[in-house]
């Protein structure tokens, strides 16, 4: 199997848990670059459930290395505790690798993430308010901790140190909290660390030599296109570079390394947050009204759609071809599966965004300018579909209902990207694999 960057294309939770999970084993190295425990994903082992937040889906399997590359942003709680649940259920860890160069998020990062929000307001981005975005902040300033200065204790103190000369006037003055003390980070950071260091590892240089000598990779993206901060609806963003290219340099590993782009697509859209969501069927307490509302509400019912991370609901909405060309000429993907096509079983008839409309001009590309996206009115297609038939059960393409199958091609032909996996339920075997390849 080349090795290849999974990309959600859409705002997040497209259902990119589920497709690592059942290509993983085909890698030698599943590695993520970018985002935090702000991302989610369920995992199955056995009966139970594992809610995931940090650690790749590669520590699910004896043979792959999971890698947590440079790009992420680490909280070394939530990693020991991740590592504590995994080995409860009697999943080793030990070949996990970290890299020394990932940035720590501190606690000072927590509650400045919230603060942060409570002073926008109204137009808060909806954060996941785990200190993603001012880690980030810091990492670009130059005054970030990585997780190599967890290594030396008198390197960290120092670094705590200059840190909060900045944070406690910031925290105080700007936001009126309270301070944080060398102390008290110390005495909860320094204890994660041990528990850390035979983690720790020249990730890059490992990756570079497993390429070389023929290894494959899986580059497992968090979040999603529209949520990048280069791509996506910039403010209402994460901090992270979650497009294809972000692989690169979260992990350390030259353009030529990735051979395959493969974006994840839910077969409808969802959004948690604040910003522009063109196809959105809003809620009645969101004051939408009529047939959407109650197709939006129905979406989230059906779809289980409820935060890993926060427990929010999230925004719904119909399928955005705009969205999609648009992470396909962003990303390069090669493919694209499909997911949880059966949730559209619930319905009569389906609509496709094909373009946007804003002051009477039709827009077939992602408009870059906010005050356009903001107003765009989507244009619909309609088309015919398979309510009452569960697809659920259907494992070849040529099982599914003849509406269903129109609805794939049609998105297919919309999106210019062949749909090489289709996912018609939670479980692992509820998939379609269209091209040989991924399967079996
Ligand atoms: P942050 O990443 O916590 O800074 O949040 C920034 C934006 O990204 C907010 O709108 C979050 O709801 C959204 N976001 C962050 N992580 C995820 C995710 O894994 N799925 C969906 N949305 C996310």
């Amino acid at each position: 199997m080349p090795s290849t960057v999974l990309v959600g294309c859409q705002w997040g939770d497209e259902g990119k848990g589920k497709i690592t999970d059942l290509i993983a084993k085909k890698f030698d190295y599943v590695v993520r670059y970018q985002g935090g425990n702000n991302a989610g994903h369920t995992v199955i082992h056995g009966d139970t459930k594992l809610a995931l937040h940090l650690m790749p889906s590669g520590v699910m399997y004896d043979d792959a290395v999971p890698v947590i590359g440079n790009g992420v942003v680490v909280d070394p709680g939530v990693f020991v505790k991740e590592k504590a649940l995994l080995e409860s259920e009697g999943i080793s860890v030990k070949n996990l690798k970290i890299s020394c160069n990932a940035h720590v998020i501190m606690p000072y990062h927590k509650v400045l993430d919230g603060a942060e929000e409570k002073r926008l307001g109204e137009n808060q981005i909806g954060t996941t308010k785990r200190g993603i975005g001012p880690c980030y902040q810091d990492k670009a300033a130059r005054r970030g901790i990585r997780v190599q200065d967890l290594l030396d204790e008198k390197i960290f103190r120092l670094k705590v140190e200059t840190a909060l000369q900045q944070k406690n006037p910031l925290l105080q003055k700007v936001y009126g909290l309270q301070t944080f003390t060398v102390e008290e980070i110390c005495d909860e950071y320094l204890p994660y660390a041990r528990i850390m260091k035979p983690y720790m590892a020249e990730t890059s240089i490992l990756l570079n030599e497993a390429l070389s000598n023929g290894k494959n990779v899986l580059f497992e993206g968090a979040q999603g296109t529209m949520l990048d901060i280069d791509h996506g609806t910039y403010p209402y963003v994460t901090s992270s570079s979650c497009c294809a290219g972000g692989a690169c340099i979260g992990s350390g590993v030259g353009p030529k390394a990735i051979d395959r782009a493969l974006g994840i697509c839910k077969a409808y859209v969802t959004r948690v947050g604040g910003g522009p969501f063109p196809t959105e069927l809003k809620f009645p307490e969101e004051g939408g009204t009529g047939q959407d509302a109650l197709d939006g509400e129905l979406l989230c019912d059906v779809g289980h759609e409820y935060g890993v991370t926060t427990g929010r609901k999230r925004r719904c909405g119909w399928f955005d071809a705009v969205v999609a060309r648009y992470a396909a000429s962003v990303n390069g993907l090669t493919d694209i599966a499909l997911t949880k096509l059966d949730v559209l079983s619930a319905f009569d008839t389906i609509k496709v965004c094909v373009a946007y409309e804003y002051e009477g001009e039709r827009y077939e590309h992602f408009p870059q300018q906010q005050s356009v996206l903001f107003h765009a009115k989507p244009i619909y297609e309609e088309l015919p579909g398979w309510k009452g038939e569960d697809i659920s059960g259907c494992r070849k393409y040529e099982e599914l209902p003849a509406n269903t199958r129109a609805y794939v091609e049609y998105l297919e032909e919309v999106t210019g990207v062949p749909m090489s996996i289709i996912s018609v339920g939670a479980d692992r075997d509820a998939t379609i694999f269209r091209s040989g390849d991924w399967g079996e």
